[in-house]
């Protein structure tokens, strides 16, 4: 079959950089002449991009992949791949579980994947292609046009140095590769010429970045892309609170593109937990740390991670996690029952917490960030906000949604002739998760 007829269907799962990912595959799909398709049953290919983070993200592909194996059976030019953080994990190992594939692809040869599936079509393959981890990965793929987006996701780094006791990312990602400085900046210029106006900056440990060549720290990519006019927004994500230092901090206060919203992921607030995590800081750094940037910011949204029921945890470690949450307000967090993650250093620990504690845990801090999120977002309710529009809301018509500066959806009534351009909503509900309102004339 011609390779360039073939209507690809691409299913994303886990985080953003993921998300980024499959955008970035599409467009080096599209610029080698491949179809890319929203209907999984018009698709001669389907690729899943695979999360491992947690059991449960790897058991939704892996059902998938067999749904999709099944419809191969029946259709033999059908062809199915593994791509992504799964694929990196595991590797050939996959075909144990799904002997039919056509592609397994880790994060790190994303760009390779047009090539891959050129050389299977054209030589009628009929095993399964395993690619190889390559020793550096291509950044220069992130350079590709995507199509126009007001709000831009931007990879800074790929991969992860750090040795957390309960996490796969550096299996599956591999050691923390930076990404260069010059390439970053030269995709944010471009992107503005499409309408961009908003970037968040994306890494494991973005906080961590660094071009060694080009002498260039976190603090400079910032004050760099401050200065790319068109970009009105900077956000980043996860960075991590060991990595912080007083010259971040200090961005929040002089970099006035950099929005007041910040996601830290801090996982416990036990002291014995976080060392057994290797996370390197304490209870009270992450305290310290957060009042530093309220005396900055004192309306900034901070969000977090957590993880419930690492083994050992006891009901005294968990208060001091519930004591964390007490005393910081989180306006959002995500609360996550530990997983162990086979090959990491805590999925060997015996002191296993039973998953109905692990559940119990859960709703404590759920119904506490319910009270603390209600309470923060009705802090905007009868004001102004200003909104970048970013799209049409999932339900209800002639809806709109967009974020504030403090990273609050909002939804509002509008026309879709409004996505991508800024408006000022004024704020008439507040609920747990979003603000509804109606646009400012
Ligand atoms: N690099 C980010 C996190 C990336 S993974 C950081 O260091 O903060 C995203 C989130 O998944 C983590 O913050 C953590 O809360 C959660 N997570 C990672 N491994 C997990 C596991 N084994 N079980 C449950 N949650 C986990
Ligand atoms: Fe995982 Fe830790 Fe790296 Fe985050 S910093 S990706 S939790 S190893
Ligand atoms: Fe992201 Fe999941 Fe991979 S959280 S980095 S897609 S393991």
């Amino acid at each position: 079959m011609a390779p360039f007829s073939q209507k690809i269907w691409i299913k994303t799962y886990g985080c953003q950089m993921n998300s980024r990912d499959s955008d970035t595959l599409k467009a080096l799909l599209i610029q080698a002449r491949y179809l890319i398709v929203e209907n999984e049953k018009e698709a001669n290919i389907a690729l899943l991009n695979t999360c491992s983070v947690r059991d449960l993200a790897e058991l939704k592909a892996l059902g998938k992949a067999g749904r999709l194996l099944k419809r191969k059976g029946k259709e033999p030019n059908f062809r199915v791949g593994i791509l992504g953080c799964m694929a990196g994990r595991r590797g050939a190992e996959l075909l144990k579980v799904l002997p039919n594939l056509d592609w397994i692809v880790p994060p790190q040869a994303l760009s390779r994947v047009p090539s891959l599936i050129y050389e299977t079509l054209t030589q009628n393959k009929q095993t399964a292609t395993v690619a190889d981890v390559p020793q550096a990965f291509d950044f220069t793929c992130y350079e590709q046009k995507l199509s126009p987006k007001p709000v831009l996701f931007v990879p800074v780094q790929q991969g992860c140095g750090m040795n957390c006791s309960y996490c796969i990312v550096p299996k599956t990602r591999g050691h923390q590769q930076n990404r260069p400085f010059a390439s970053i900046v030269a995709e944010i210029r471009q992107a503005t010429q499409q309408g961009t106006c908003e970037v968040i900056l994306l890494g494991q440990i973005v906080n961590a970045y660094i071009d060694k060549d080009a002498k260039k720290n976190f603090v400079d990519l910032l004050e760099a892309v401050q200065e790319i006019d068109g970009i009105e927004r900077i956000r980043f994500m996860s960075p991590h609170p060991s990595f912080f230092n007083d010259a971040l901090v200090a961005c929040f206060e002089h970099l006035h593109k950099l929005c007041p919203a910040l996601h830290l992921p801090i996982q416990s607030g036990s002291n014995r937990i976080l060392k057994l995590m290797r996370r390197g800081y304490t209870h009270e750094s992450v305290l310290k740390l957060i009042k530093a940037l309220r005396a900055v910011e004192p309306k900034i949204s901070i969000s977090t991670d957590l993880i419930v029921g690492y083994p050992s945890e006891t009901e005294e470690d968990f208060e001091q996690t519930v004591s964390l949450f007490e005393e910081i307000g989180f306006d959002m967090a995500y609360i996550f029952k530990y997983s162990p993650r086979p090959t990491t250093e805590a999925a060997s620990a015996e002191e296993i917490i039973p998953e109905a504690v692990k559940e119990e845990r859960n709703q404590r801090l759920l119904s506490l960030l319910n009270a603390s999120s209600i309470a923060y977002n009705e802090t905007f309710v009868g004001t102004k906000q200003e909104v970048l529009i970013e799209g049409l809301a999932p339900h209800g018509e002639n809806k709109l949604f967009g974020r504030n500066r403090y990273n609050k959806k909002v939804i509002f009534n509008g026309s879709s002739a409004l996505i991508g351009s800024f408006k000022e909503v004024f704020i008439e509900k507040a609920t747990s998760s979003a603000l509804e309102g109606r646009l400012v004339d």
